[in-house]
């Protein structure tokens, strides 16, 4: 029978890591999977235990620490990273060997020079190996939406066959298209899994921006694992952004009616710990943890805004753990912003007097990129501020420190 429940796989801490700029010390390994916890994904892949002693040490780490959730090590389909992988993950409470090989000929032609016979082995191998090891093996078909559908499909029969309960059909390169991959996985599900206890997982890579439509459109053909980041990290353009596939069908659950196990509140949150840690933020456009997702500048938005923020906005700042929506004062905004903030610092103007800072406020936009509070204040009259409800130099401290971002 098929459920609605998404299994959310963070690869934060592994695919993210790997990327450029992204290299996190064991510690901060640790802070950020206790935080993934917190958020509530069902399992955190904490790293690649082979690949360096420090990898392996985070990985041990991570699954000790965390036993709320499953934890993954990744391997490839060989002895000693299997062995590797699960030795990092002897301690865990729910632990998960995740083994890989590639599947399309250009990589078995030029990266693994195997033939396909020998990458099938490889699979039976090393899966009936990790089986040894852990009750929960998945196993991924790297660069699947380029492989042969006949030889994939091949291979995860035979990885089922040796005891893999997870299938995961990666769009390692970005290539796919939400529909195309949509009938990959309908087929991996009607050729493969049928009626068997397996679990199709999906993890996409954004070379075309395409990476979070093409998890939902595996969703939506049957698969109930997505692997995703944090901020969207991941190698070269990243992976799904695990906040905007979050958010999708929480908005939308209309159309996308899922359970997902996660805290939405800790969505900014965890985005935030993750920029601090790796130092660097995300666009500001980011959808859903961007600087400016909740930001609102031109003039009819912010009366919208003010009076609904429903009007611009489909979800609120507070359901993904955003202080609260940003009004941005520069050229583009109108009087009922600047009247607003006005009130805010302490200074709520009447009707003339609002009309006059206005006519001030728009002359002083033009020049200047970027309006501080404090330019807010030198813009009112010598009466206003007499008029005013508090003092100015309390007024001076309550405007912010920093812009209107
Ligand atoms: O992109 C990819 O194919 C991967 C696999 C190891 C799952 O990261
Ligand atoms: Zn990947």
């Amino acid at each position: 029978m098929t459920t609605n429940r998404i299994a959310i796989f963070d690869t934060t801490l592994r695919d993210g890591e790997q990327s450029p700029g992204c290299s996190m010390n064991l510690d901060e390994k640790l802070r950020m999977a206790r935080q993934l916890e917190q958020l509530g994904v069902d399992v955190i892949e904490a790293g690649f235990p082979i690949a360096s002693e420090g990898d392996f040490a985070a990985a041990q780490a991570v699954a000790n620490a965390c036993r709320q959730v499953t934890v993954a090590a990744l391997c490839r389909t060989a002895e000693q990273d299997v062995a590797r992988a699960a030795e990092a993950l002897s301690g865990a409470a729910h632990p998960r060997i995740h083994t890989f090989v590639a599947t399309s000929d250009i990589h078995l032609q030029h990266k693994l020079r195997k033939t396909r016979s020998e990458v099938l082995e490889m699979t039976r191998t090393s899966v009936r190996m990790a089986r040894n090891f852990a009750e929960e093996v998945e196993f991924s078909a790297e660069d699947a939406t380029r492989s042969d559908v006949d030889y994939l499909c091949e291979v995860f029969a035979a990885a089922v066959d040796e005891g893999a309960t997870i299938l995961n059909v990666p769009d390692t390169v970005g290539y796919t298209l939400p529909s195309e991959f949509a009938t990959l996985v309908s087929t991996v599900r009607d050729r493969v899994v049928g009626e068997k206890a397996v679990t199709i997982s999906v993890h996409c890579h954004n070379d075309l921006g395409l990476a979070v439509a093409n998890s939902l459109a595996a969703i939506a053909a049957g698969a109930r694992q997505v692997e995703c980041t944090i901020n969207g990290i991941g190698e070269r353009a990243g992976n799904a952004s695990l906040e905007e596939l979050v958010m999708a069908m929480h908005v939308r659950s209309d159309q996308l009616s899922y359970e997902v196990n996660v805290n939405t509140r800790e969505l900014y949150p965890t985005s935030q710990l993750l920029s601090e840690i790796i130092g660097f933020e995300v666009q500001p456009n980011k959808a859903i943890v961007g600087r400016n997702a909740f930001a609102h500048e031109a003039g009819i938005h912010q009366h919208g805004v003010i009076n609904n923020p429903l009007c611009y906005e489909i979800m609120t700042p507070e359901s993904v753990g955003v202080p609260s929506n940003s009004l941005v004062l520069g050229k583009h905004s109108g009087r009922h912003a600047l009247g607003l903030r006005y009130e805010e610092l302490g200074y709520p103007l009447e009707h003339g007097e609002l009309d006059a800072a206005y006519g001030r406020f728009t002359e002083l936009a033009d020049r200047k990129k970027r309006i501080y509070d404090q330019d807010l204040l030198s813009l009112l009259s010598p009466e206003m501020k007499t008029r005013a409800e508090v003092p100015i130099m309390e007024a001076v401290q309550r405007a912010r420190v920093s812009s209107y971002r």
